[in-house]
């Protein structure tokens, strides 16, 4: 099913990995909703991962760029507004690694050069990404910026170790840039708060499977999918949402504002 949402619409979509990726589910529901766009990775995942395939399924060139060198950005969007024929009307930033997380280190045991790496791939690389857009005048009037974020940037979920710094940041990253962007080039920028999903990211953090669980009982609609997480992803690429910006939005299925589930009582 196709509403062509996105007709006409030229983006960049970062970080997808292989199909269980957000950015993969995004892509694909762009491009059956009209959209020209390039995907983006981190070289590294170029060879870890399956994007050719989806690059091929999606009529799409792929730009490798490390999200944390401005080198790599600069030359990605410029190629890209020329590649696609005019300025983009929106980003997807899906990008989020902690070294920390991923080498086993407890949040009381930081290691700070990972600390330092995993900040800037999940959340200064936000920023000079935007800066990069910004700096280029890269984006159309009325175009949307979207990152992604959990909510651990609001609330303690122990196992998330220092990801939930990163998200914190990166969710003020949204709205101070927001501001700026809203002002001078009339673009909107916002975070989507997503719901635990299955994947290669998702999957590195501690105790998942149970944390999945639990998040899944105790949201009234259910977790979210990241094929869900696709289909807000292109509303607020649309023009349907130009007004919505600063904001990080929930997509939890209820979580967020649920105290306790009649399930998770009866468990005790
Ligand atoms: N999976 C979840 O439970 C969940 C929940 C909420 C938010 N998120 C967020 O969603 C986003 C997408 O993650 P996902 O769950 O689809 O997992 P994923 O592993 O499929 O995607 C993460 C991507 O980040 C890319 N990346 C890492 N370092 C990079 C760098 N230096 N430059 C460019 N790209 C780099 C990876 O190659 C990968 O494609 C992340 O921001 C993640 O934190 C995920």
């Amino acid at each position: 099913m196709s509403y062509n949402l996105l007709k006409g619409k030229r983006g960049i979509i970062f970080g997808a990995l292989d199909e269980n990726s957000i950015a993969w589910k995004t892509a694909e529901l762009a491009h059956a909703e009209g959209a020209t766009f390039v995907l983006t990775n981190a070289p590294i995942a170029m060879r870890m991962g399956t994007i050719n395939e989806l690059a091929e399924k999606t009529g799409s060139q792929i730009i490798p760029a490390d999200a944390t060198s401005l080198e790599d950005l600069q030359n990605l969007v410029s190629q890209s507004v020329e590649i696609l024929g005019g300025k983009l009307d929106f980003v997807l930033h899906s990008i989020g690694m902690s070294v920390n997380v991923r080498k086993g280190k407890a949040y009381t045991d930081q290691n700070y050069d990972w600390t330092q790496k995993g900040w800037d791939v999940s959340a200064v690389s936000f920023h000079k990404v935007m800066q990069t857009l910004y700096k280029q005048d890269a984006m159309s009037e009325w175009g949307s910026i979207l990152a992604l974020t959990y909510m651990a940037a609001q609330r303690t979920f122990p196992d998330y170790n220092d990801m939930a710094d990163n998200k914190a940041y990166l969710e003020s990253i949204a709205r101070s840039f927001g501001y700026f962007f809203g002002k001078d080039k009339k673009v909107r920028v916002n975070t989507i708060s997503q719901s635990p999903t299955p994947t290669t990211a998702g999957q590195g953090v501690k105790g998942f499977d149970g944390f999945i669980s639990y998040a899944e009982k105790m949201s009234p609609l259910g977790n979210a999918t990241a094929q869900e997480c696709a289909e807000y992803s292109i509303t607020l690429f649309s023009d349907y949402t130009k007004k919505v910006t600063m904001q990080n939005l929930f997509h939890d299925g209820g979580f967020s504002n649920t105290g306790v589930s009649q399930e998770v009582i009866e468990k005790f």
